[in-house]
């Protein structure tokens, strides 16, 4: 049986996988910002998990928490790096702080704790670590470019980490959900001022109004059943294989046929660079 190390698992998500693996028979530990959240389930699967408190954007928390499950027996094999929440709003009417977070928590959160764990497994010869990206790292939507752009990369680290450790047994796969129940797009989500006051001087007004429509309609409704992500991935460390790429839902797999045309890339360009002479990319060369 395996060892999870789950982030974010107060809640939604990350909460629907813990339930899942302990009810198969394995081990978690289970990380919160308040692990008070988790009690239930530490006492449903007595003595099959541990709770640790962690805020993913504190680095030596990270370490912390790992080191601190070793020696309380829970060495983990199987990293879930779920902790994440949706920041909303036209760029540039984001404060600093909020992109800060946003990147702290979506992306560093991501790459703390590969490190703190990745040694681990590779002293064990092999594991695995979910990624939990989204279908928003693959394409990106005008009103949501710094999700976006944390889910991107969280994509790109998963894409170069698989190749970086396939040498040793361990698989790293980036997992893009579509829409699922949980609170992302309610309580959990944060919107730019503008947004969430619908400021009518915001020369962003009509966008807002829209978002504000569309997260509202959406919250609590998603189609997905947070408990088949865990399905999922519990079926992958239990045949020992994980693909590179997960694509979750059915949402998802129409988001990616309706917009593929974008991964085309129809306005690329080859742009050469000749000893002396300064090249530019011009209309009429236009890839199409
Ligand atoms: N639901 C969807 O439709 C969907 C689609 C694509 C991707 N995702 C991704 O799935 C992941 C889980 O989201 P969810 O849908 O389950 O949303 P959720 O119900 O809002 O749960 C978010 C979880 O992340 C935790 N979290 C947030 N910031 C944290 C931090 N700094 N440190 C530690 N934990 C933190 C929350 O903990 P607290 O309880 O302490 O707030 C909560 O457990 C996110 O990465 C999200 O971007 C979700």
């Amino acid at each position: 049986m395996a060892v999870w190390l789950i982030t974010g698992s107060s809640r939604g998500i990350g909460r629907a996988i813990a339930e899942v693996v302990l009810e198969a028979g394995h081990r978690a530990i289970l990380t919160a910002r308040n692990p008070a959240l988790v009690a239930d389930l530490l006492a449903r699967y007595a003595g099959q998990a541990i709770a640790l408190p962690l805020d993913v954007r504190e680095r030596s928390q990270a370490f912390w928490i790992v080191e601190t499950a070793i020696e309380r027996g829970f060495t983990p094999n199987v990293l879930v790096n779920n902790a994440g929440y949706g920041l909303v709003g036209a760029l540039e009417e984001l404060s600093a702080e909020s992109i800060l977070r946003q990147v702290e928590t979506n992306l560093l959160g991501v790459v703390w704790m590969c490190q703190a764990v990745i040694p681990h497994l590779r002293a064990q010869g092999g594991g695995f670590i979910f990624n939990v990206s989204s279908i928003a790292g693959y394409y990106g939507f005008k009103g949501t470019s710094l999700y976006n752009a944390t889910k991107f990369a969280v994509t790109g680290l998963s894409e170069a980490l698989a190749q970086e450790l396939s040498g040793w047994g361990i698989y790293v796969a980036n997992v893009a959900p579509g829409p699922y129940r949980t609170d992302w797009a309610g309580s959990s989500l944060e919107k730019s001022q503008a947004l969430a006051t619908l400021d009518p001087q915001s020369p962003y007004y009509e966008l807002n109004a829209a978002m504000a429509q569309r997260y509202a309609a959406m919250d609590r409704q998603q189609p997905g059943d947070p408990t088949q992500i865990g399905r999922v991935l519990l079926d992958c460390v239990e045949k020992g294989w994980a693909p590179m790429h997960i694509i979750l839902g059915d949402e998802a797999r129409e988001t990616w046929e309706r917009y593929e045309p974008l991964r085309v890339f129809p306005q690329l360009q080859f742009v050469g660079h000749g000893r002396n002479e300064v090249k530019r990319p011009s209309e009429g060369t236009m890839r199409r």
